[in-house]
C-alpha cells in the first residue's frame, strides 16, 4: 500500500490554524507532503506561511468543514498541488454545559462542525483518497469513551467519529484505511482558561504525569497515514499518556 508521504499527494488538515492541527500540518510538510491547512480562523494563513518558511509546501483556506461550499474550496486548493491522499479530520467546536442547559442551536453547531464536517470532508475527498488507496486520520477524543460533566454534545460527536471511522474503513477498504486518535489531555488553545491546579490535576492523573503536546498527537496522525500502519483501519488509538488507563481509587 502506498500512502501519501511515499506518493507525493497532498494532504488535508482541518482546524489547522492551531493546536494539534497546525502541528499535523507541520508534520505532514516536514515528511515531504504538500499540505492544504483549512480553518475558520484568520490565523490559518500566518501557519500555511510559517511551514512555508521553513521549507515545507503548503496553502492556506479559509473554509469551515460545516459548509459544503468550503470543501469545494479546499479540494481546488488541493488539486493545485495535485490528488488528496490524507485527509486529516481534526476540526472541532465545545459549548460547556449540562444537556439541560444545553440549547438546540448549541447541540446542532456541535454536531455540525464536529460530526457534520467529518462526513462532508469525506464526501469531499473520497475520489482522490481511493484513486490514490490513501488515508484518512480523524481527531476523536477520550471524551468519546468517558464521561466528563459539561460536555454531552461534545462528546456525543468524539463517540460518533469512532463509530464512523469504523463504518468508513469496512465501507471503502481496502482501497481506503480510515483511522482516529484519541487525543487525552493536549496542551493547546482548547486548555487556556484552565487553572493550573485543575491542569496539574489532569497532570497527575495520567500514567506519564504530565499534559502532551500536539507534536505527540501529529506523530502517531503520521504513523497512521504511512505505509508503516499499512495493517491498521477501523483503530481508535488513545494519544494521553495513559490517562484512559488511570484510576486513583480502588
Ligand atoms: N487539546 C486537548 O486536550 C484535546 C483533547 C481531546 C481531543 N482534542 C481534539 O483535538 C482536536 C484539535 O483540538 P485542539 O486542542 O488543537 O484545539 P484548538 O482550539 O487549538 O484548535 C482547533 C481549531 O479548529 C478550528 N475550527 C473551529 N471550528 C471550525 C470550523 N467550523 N471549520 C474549520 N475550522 C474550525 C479553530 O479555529 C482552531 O484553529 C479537536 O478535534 C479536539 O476535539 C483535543
Amino acid at each position: 500500500m502506498q500512502d501519501q508521504q511515499d506518493n507525493g499527494a497532498v494532504a488535508v488538515v482541518t482546524g489547522a490554524a492551531q493546536g494539534i492541527g497546525a502541528a499535523v500540518a507541520h508534520r505532514f510538510a516536514a515528511d515531504g507532503a504538500p499540505v492544504v491547512l483549512a480553518d475558520v480562523s484568520p490565523h490559518v494563513a500566518a501557519t500555511a506561511e510559517r511551514i512555508r518558511s521553513a521549507g515545507g509546501r503548503a496553502v492556506a483556506v479559509h473554509a469551515d468543514v460545516s459548509d459544503e461550499s468550503g470543501w469545494a474550496r479546499v479540494t481546488e486548493a488541493a488539486h493545485a498541488f495535485g490528488p488528496v491522499g490524507t485527509l486529516v479530520s481534526n476540526a472541532y467546536t465545545v459549548e460547556i454545559a449540562p444537556a439541560h442547559e444545553t440549547a438546540l442551536e448549541s447541540w446542532q453547531r456541535q454536531l455540525s462542525v464536529n460530526l457534520t464536517g467529518t462526513f462532508l470532508g469525506v464526501r469531499a475527498c473520497l475520489d482522490d483518497l481511493l484513486d490514490q488507496r490513501g488515508s484518512i486520520v480523524i481527531t476523536s477524543s477520550v471524551h468519546a469513551w468517558f464521561g466528563l460533566p459539561g460536555r454531552p454534545a461534545y462528546a456525543t460527536t468524539k463517540g460518533g467519529l469512532t463509530a464512523l471511522t469504523r463504518q468508513l474503513a469496512v465501507e471503502y477498504g481496502p482501497g481506503l484505511r480510515v483511522n482516529c486518535v484519541l487525543p487525552g489531555p493536549i496542551r493547546t488553545a482548547a486548555w487556556d482558561g484552565v487553572s493550573e491546579e485543575d491542569r496539574r490535576q489532569s497532570a497527575a492523573q495520567t500514567a506519564a504525569g504530565r499534559l502532551g503536546d500536539p507534536e505527540e498527537v501529529a506523530a502517531v496522525v503520521a504513523f497512521l497515514a504511512s505505509a508503516e500502519a499499512s495493517y491498521v483501519t477501523g483503530a481508535s488509538i488513545p494519544v494521553d499518556g495513559g490517562w484512559s488507563i488511570y484510576k486513583a481509587s480502588s
